[in-house]
């Protein structure tokens, strides 16, 4: 199963760094674009990365825009997309171990490329701890129910 990868156009040099990292570790990525440092909107690759995650293409997903708000905003839209918008890697960790985040959302303009290569590693080195945070991550499953209706 591989990863899904997508960064706009300021976040285009983090995502092509990240690409490589993933290789590295020997994990596929499926790059969802953009290809260049050409203007594009968050928006549609937030959407086509999350979709993936979302109909099980892909095990997970990463974002990269200037600040990785756009991005996270976008992706946590989609119905059993749980994202996180970290800058650290406490906070990658936790975000799978407490919240089982299938989706990192990173900004270029935020993190350098050595700590977003500690975010990424801390985030896919972690396991969700299931028990009380099982029943805290249904609980955002009802809320999506609630004013989304069920994914597709
Ligand atoms: C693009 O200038 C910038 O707005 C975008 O990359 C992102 O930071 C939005 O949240």
């Amino acid at each position: 199963m591989s990863i899904a990868i997508g960064s706009d156009h300021a976040g285009f040099p983090l995502k092509e760094h990240l690409k490589t990292e993933l290789q590295a570790m020997g994990l596929e990525a499926r790059d969802f674009g953009t290809h260049s440092t050409d203007s594009c909107d968050y928006p549609d690759i937030a959407h086509a990365v999350s979709r993936a995650v979302a109909q099980g293409e892909c095990e997970s997903g990463i974002l990269v825009c200037g600040t990785g708000i756009g991005m996270s905003i976008t992706a946590n839209k989609v119905t059993g997309v749980r994202a996180a918008h970290v800058s650290d890697p406490y906070s990658a960790r936790m975000a799978r171990e407490h919240n089982n985040a299938n989706v990192l959302c990173l900004g270029e303009r935020v993190v350098g490329q050595g700590l977003a290569g500690d975010i990424l590693r801390a985030w896919l080195g972690a396991s969700f701890a299931g028990g009380r945070h099982q029943r805290r991550v249904d609980k955002i499953g009802q809320v999506e129910l609630e004013y989304r209706g069920p994914g597709r």
